[in-house]
């Protein structure tokens, strides 16, 4: 079997080490991947957003199953492209990762279909958006409505704060096309929880609960970043949790896409928050998540290729068995770069020993130096390190003194993913 992944990041050296593992004769074409991608799979320099490319490649090496890891492929149609010739893929048409990119129809999806979630209204007018945050109190949650790769969601905790937001995206256009429209949304207190589902559209299967670590330092402090760190399971998604998520979000979210004439196919991530009320959703994402992936994804015992391959292939996952896990734990540590979330620094030399038993490295942004051939960071997150162990402290003291080992200038990480569920174990023994 032939399969290609789209895709560069740690998130998509986690998904080929799977695929791998799920079957040891795949034959792994990644595009564009990355240095650590390089060591499992024949890495072809077509960019993940270069839709019309890959469909000529996937055309003429006639691959079988095509794999989509980051959301701008999708929000640009490569699905759509894929099926027109008919060539299996993995992910959501264009139409369903609207549920993704356009906060605004993931809005009004949920509200027509009674999925908890914030209440919202949005603007495009900022005298308006001006006038409806004063009535509306502190803290306020100001989001742009597009893609703006995580930055676009400001907590305004007074009215001045609030009122810088709007400015900024309303006005001042500071995320251009994806910050003309926002919502202004109400505040939800509580922790947040990431729930994945795959799914055919009408079925799906809810993988293991995580947890991710958006801001940039300890303590959750710093800038939001794309994720710092997740572990996995997270012992607060008990399975009525789980049920509820279920009942409540997974089942009338996609037929409420059905309904609309965008049957939702791939992997539809929940970004739950679990309120006094219950949970609610904070977002919902087309892809999987990055890092709770290179968490989540060394605990799966089932194939993710033999359910990839049903779903890619229009099948139905009805009859399906449950996803079956290890009973362990798994913590991720991201590495991430010099100046990193704001200007990140590429070029700096990689070294780290051999990784002992129970340590994953997956690579995010590495390179290879073309005249030297030595590791080399090239973005923001560039390894993310995963300990797995028989509880949630020895995954943590493996992913963290190995990130420690790891040498390259400039090096940022967290030394405290986890620290929720430490703490509730800790309180618990
Ligand atoms: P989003 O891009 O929508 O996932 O938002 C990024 C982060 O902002 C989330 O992970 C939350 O930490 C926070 N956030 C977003 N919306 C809300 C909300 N309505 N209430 C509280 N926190 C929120
Ligand atoms: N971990 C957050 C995301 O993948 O969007």
């Amino acid at each position: 079997m032939k399969a290609l992944l789209v895709g560069s990041g740690a998130r998509e050296h986690a998904i080929a080490w799977k695929l791998l593992r799920d079957d040891p004769s795949l034959e792994l074409i990644c595009a564009p991947g990355n240095a650590g991608i390089s060591e499992l799979a024949d890495c072809i320099p077509v960019k993940a957003t270069d839709v019309n490319g890959l469909a000529a490649f996937a055309e003429r090496a006639n691959v079988d199953l095509t794999v989509v890891g980051p959301e701008a492929p999708l929000a640009e149609g490569i699905v759509d492209v894929f099926r027109a010739s008919n060539r299996a893929i993995f992910g959501p048409t264009r139409a369903a990762a609207e549920i993704e990119t356009s906060k605004r129809f993931a809005k009004s999806l949920m509200s027509d279909a009674a999925v908890p979630t914030a209440r919202a209204e949005h603007f495009t007018d900022a005298d308006a958006a001006l006038a409806a945050a004063r009535s509306m109190g502190s803290p306020l949650v100001i989001k742009a409505s597009g893609l703006a790769a995580g930055k676009g969601v400001v907590i305004g905790r007074s009215s001045e704060e609030s009122g810088r937001a709007i400015n900024m995206m309303l006005r001042d256009s500071v995320f251009g096309e994806a910050g003309s429209e926002i919502l202004l949304e109400e505040f939800m207190e509580g922790e947040e929880l990431s729930i994945f589902a795959i799914t055919d559209g009408t079925s799906f299967l809810p993988m293991l609960a995580a947890q991710d670590h958006k801001r940039l330092l300890d303590g959750d402090l710093g800038p939001n970043t794309g994720g710092m760190g997740a572990y996995a399971p997270v012992s607060l998604a008990t399975t009525d949790l789980i049920d509820k998520v279920s009942d409540t979000i997974f089942e009338p979210t996609l037929t409420a896409m059905r309904k609309a004439n965008r049957p939702f196919t791939g992997l539809l991530y929940a970004g739950l928050m679990l309120t006094d009320e219950g949970p609610k959703v904070v977002e919902f994402n087309c892809r999987f998540g990055d890092p709770e992936t290179e968490a989540i994804l060394p605990l799966m015992k089932s194939s993710l290729l033999d359910l990839m391959t049903i779903v890619a292939s229009g099948g139905s996952l009805r009859n399906a068995p449950a996803i079956e896990w290890e009973k362990k734990f798994a913590l991720t540590t991201v590495l991430a770069a010099h100046g990193y979330p704001d200007s990140v620094r590429t070029g700096d030399a990689i070294r780290f020993p051999a990784p002992p038993h129970g340590i994953h490295v997956f690579h995010g942004s590495t390179a290879r130096d073309s005249a030297t051939d030595q590791l080399v960071t090239s973005g923001g997150r560039v390894l993310a390190v995963t300990g797995v162990g028989d509880s949630i402290e020895e995954a943590a003291k493996c992913s963290r003194e190995y990130a420690g080992k790891i040498g390259f200038d400039g090096k940022q990480f967290r030394r405290d993913i986890g620290w929720r569920e430490l703490e509730r174990h800790a309180g618990a023994a």
